[in-house]
């Protein structure tokens, strides 16, 4: 029979992965959890009408990637990002009546029909945080400031920050219409898409990949000099403060991202290159001062950012080998089996992690297990063994060998373990 396959662009992350994962989203929690973010989770399915309001109808996402369906009589979508979902939930719960800001941060799956390739899928898990309430630039400058921290943490290489800004609305209407007016003599010489855009949204032809495109940019209008006045403060402000914290950043007048809410502040970040090939964006963000009000909020400003988690684990510097568990039972033969796993429970209980393998294997085979799972220590019971009321302690460091008592081989091994510094705990 043929064997039923993933969806294409949709990843399993086995247990040989997942703890690489796990280390990652540990360290994100962390991360925010240090700069007074706090969790929020939102459905993985929300109303069509959210992300067409929010994220924009002329994007790339709601246009072609998103995975919409009608489900008794409700037009639904698998969420392509976590911005508008938690605008939403802040809106909904009247978050703004409870605190002057609200930071949030979230972890989990998002869905886009993008074309599949390294880096790029279409389940994909971003870690994400938005904040509400906080016009800045002092909170833009801070989120970025955590982020390198966070990209520090994970052993990102060759860490690139990219800022600009793209004004408020009428900035950003003035800068269209300088636009239009750029391409709209040159059209002959964009892409198809490029010229579908001129009439969706022409900002988006700016960050085309696409060489005619590219070669049509040349001389067009920027954006940092139509900025108004608060804008090009707001704007200063931030490029003094990631001064005043040391760090580097690019400007890069043709960034404009791929979302339609955002307003002023907008950045990108990057790093290993080499590793990630075309999809090198790790994390994108920005400030979109007038989405909570667009979704039938008060007037609040806000800010946040998304980093793509598959990308980061890519990029990350990859840690030493993996530790399983902390020690191995060995039983030889029938009579070993209950005696091992009441061993196994009592060291569980001490926060010691333990595979106890009843398989009824050899003792080579045994061993060979207890190293992949890179335990430290390997306790064999076979009948010789419970004749005389010992247990053979195996240390598979030293290779030392040596009978224990049973009734002392539990605190035995807890020291053992506790004096290597050896015990294994996930991180949380
Ligand atoms: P975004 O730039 O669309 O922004 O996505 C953020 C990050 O998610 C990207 O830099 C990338 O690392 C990852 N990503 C996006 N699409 C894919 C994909 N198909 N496969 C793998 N990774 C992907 C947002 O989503 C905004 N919600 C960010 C934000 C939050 N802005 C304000 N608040």
């Amino acid at each position: 029979m043929e064997p039923v396959r993933a969806v294409k662009g949709m990843n399993d992350v086995l247990p040989g992965e997942s703890a690489r994962w796990a280390r990652v989203e540990a360290a994100f929690r962390r991360t925010a959890a240090l700069y007074g973010f706090r969790e929020v989770r939102t459905p993985i399915v929300e109303p069509t009408p959210l992300f067409v309001r929010a994220v924009g109808e002329g994007t790339d996402i709601v246009e072609k990637e998103m995975y919409s369906f009608r489900h008794h009589d409700e037009d639904l979508t698998l969420r392509p990002e976590g911005t508008a979902g938690a605008a939403r939930a802040y809106v909904e719960h009247h978050i703004h009546t409870q605190e002057p800001v609200t930071r949030w941060y979230y972890l989990g799956p998002m869905f886009r029909g993008e074309r599949p390739a390294r880096g790029r899928y279409r389940q994909f898990s971003q870690a994400g945080a938005e904040i509400f309430g906080d016009p800045g630039p002092g909170c833009d400058a801070e989120m970025i400031d955590m982020l390198a921290s966070f990209l520090k943490a994970i052993g990102v290489p060759d860490v690139e920050v990219l800022v600009n800004s793209i004004g408020a609305g009428d900035t950003r209407a003035r800068f269209r219409e300088a636009l239009l007016g750029f391409f709209e003599p040159k059209r002959a010489a964009l892409s198809e898409e490029s010229q579908r855009r001129l009439e969706t949204n022409p900002l988006r032809i700016l960050d085309s990949k696409d060489p005619r495109d590219q070669a049509a940019c040349e001389g067009a209008p920027a954006i940092l000099d139509l900025l108004g006045d608060d804008d090009k403060k707001h704007f200063d402000g931030l490029r003094r403060l990631l001064d005043a914290l040391g760090i580097a950043h690019r400007i890069e007048p043709k960034l404009v991202r791929g979302l339609d809410y955002y307003t002023r502040t907008i950045f990108e970040m990057k790093g290993a290159k080499q590793k990630l090939g075309a999809g090198d964006t790790l994390i994108g963000g920005g400030r979109y001062d007038g989405m909570v009000e667009d979704l039938g909020g008060p007037k609040v400003p806000a800010l946040g950012f998304a980093a793509g988690l598959d990308r980061l684990l890519i990029a990350a510097e990859p840690t030493g080998a993996e530790t399983t568990v902390d020690a191995f039972i060995a039983p030889l033969g029938d009579a070993a089996t209950a005696p091992a796993l009441v061993m196994a429970r009592a060291l569980r209980e001490r926060g010691i992690a333990v595979e106890a393998d009843t398989r009824g294997s050899s003792l080579k085979a045994l061993l060979r297990r207890a190293n992949a799972l890179g335990a430290r220590l390997v306790l064999i019971i076979g009948d010789a063994e419970l004749a005389r009321d010992v247990v053979t302690l195996k240390d598979l460091a030293g290779h030392a060998q040596e009978d224990v008592p049973r009734d002392r081989a539990v605190a035995i091994v807890a020291d053992r373990l506790a004096a290597s510094g050896a015990i294994h705990r996930e991180e949380t």
